[in-house]
């Protein structure tokens, strides 16, 4: 495991930026696990202004992102389809037929997650995973469980992620209570991954899952394992940490 020390959420989302748009200059084609939340809002902005002066080409990346609601359909304004087009995909030069994100209107979850699985094999698995961290240590809507969940599945949201994610909604009620998500091995098996985390909130979290043991009680700590693992953390979530 790799850790980036940054100053603040801008200085974490150029880092993290800047190793994103060097993996699309490495590799053209590159296969990017892309995440949604508050944390990567500034990375794609960076990507959006480096695209717009010419610097990036995103014509043959292919995308994957780590999750969707449950029952939300592509134009809800709340489902991560809606924040992938807003925030990034309809700034970029990406084509959609390369933007993979798993359709929360198919209620066959079996299909849904079956199929997922296969696209992400059939393009020979995803090259760079961005992940955000949520409070209680999942990683994408990997929940904290008795066990690793390995591929693509349904999940029931935690009461604790309802009540962190209620703040995109009018209320809680109509926060989704279940969501499609990549699983662990879907997110291991990613040739690199990154993750950001931002802010005094999720001190302690950084500090479970990346400087005690393995459990899927915390999800994100079996990023320990990954071979080629890079923590972007900055100077607030990483102060539990700074004299372990
Ligand atoms: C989103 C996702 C989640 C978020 C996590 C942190 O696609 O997979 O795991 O990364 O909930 O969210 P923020 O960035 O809003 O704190």
């Amino acid at each position: 495991m790799k850790i980036i020390k940054a100053l603040d959420y801008n200085d974490m989302s150029i880092k993290a930026a800047n190793i994103i748009s060097e993996q699309i200059k490495i590799k053209a084609n590159s296969v990017l696990g892309l995440a949604t939340g508050s944390s990567p809002l500034q990375i794609y902005k960076h990507l959006i202004d480096w695209y717009k002066k010419g610097e990036l080409d995103f014509s043959q990346i292919t995308s994957f992102n780590l999750d969707e609601y449950y029952g939300l359909s592509k134009e809800n304004r709340q489902s991560y389809h809606y924040y992938m087009y807003d925030n990034l995909f309809n700034h970029i030069n990406i084509n959609n037929q390369n933007v993979h994100i798993p359709d929360g209107d198919n209620k066959n979850a079996e299909q849904e997650c079956l199929n997922y699985e296969k696209a992400i094999l059939d393009v020979g698995g995803i090259d760079l995973q961005l992940l955000g961290c949520g409070h209680n240590g999942h990683i994408g809507f990997n929940e904290p469980s008795d066990i690793f969940y390995p591929s693509t599945h349904l999940v029931k949201l935690a009461d604790s992620t309802i009540q962190a994610n209620k703040r995109f909604f009018e209320s809680e009620d109509e926060v989704p209570k279940y969501s499609y998500t990549m699983g662990i091995k879907t997110i291991m098996h990613a040739k690199k991954i990154i993750m950001i985390v931002s802010g005094e909130s999720k001190k302690e979290i950084v500090k479970r899952a990346f400087f005690e043991p393995i459990t899927p009680q915390v999800p994100a700590s079996v990023l320990q394992l990954h071979r080629n693992f890079t923590l972007i953390v900055d100077k607030a979530a990483f102060s539990l940490c700074e004299n372990i």
